[in-house]
């Protein structure tokens, strides 16, 4: 993936992040997912009351490219950080998240954590979710 792709993910993923609904933990996280039909689907989360019904900003983004019918995915920027002030450190994604990931990830799907869109590490899905859980193969 190139090093403007990825820039252009982060800028948008940091866009998401100022829509995060975060009454509760204060921790306002941002994910722009890229398809490969080309298109960006950003992903904010959105806390809830009920702290359980609180949903993620990498699975805000992926549900709805596959609520479209677009559900090849390509890579995904996170970003994440305390209310008040822009990212200092990278935001690895939860185990719930890793898990819808890999759903939908073949093997050149890339994750991108970033701080901004001049510092960032990416992995693959192996690396970020190894000895994944997929005895249920939809192919079969
Ligand atoms: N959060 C995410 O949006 N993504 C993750 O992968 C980890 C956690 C959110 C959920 C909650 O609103 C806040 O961060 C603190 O856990």
């Amino acid at each position: 993936m190139d090093k403007q792709t990825i820039q252009f993910l982060i800028k948008y993923a940091l866009e998401a992040r100022k829509n995060a609904y975060t009454p509760y933990s204060h921790f306002k996280v941002g994910a722009a997912l890229l398809t490969k039909s080309g298109r960006v689907y950003k992903g904010c989360n959105i806390e809830n009351a009920a702290y359980g019904s609180t949903m993620c900003a990498e699975r805000t983004a992926i549900y709805k490219a596959v609520s479209e019918g677009d559900c090849d995915i390509q890579a995904i920027a996170i970003v994440g950080g305390e209310e008040g002030s822009e990212p200092t450190e990278l935001c690895p994604p939860c185990g719930s998240c890793r898990q819808v990931m890999a759903e939908f990830a073949d093997e050149d799907f890339r994750v991108i954590l970033a701080v901004d869109e001049n510092n960032y590490r990416d992995f693959s899905m192996d690396e970020v979710l190894p000895l994944i859980f997929h005895n249920l193969d939809p192919e079969e």
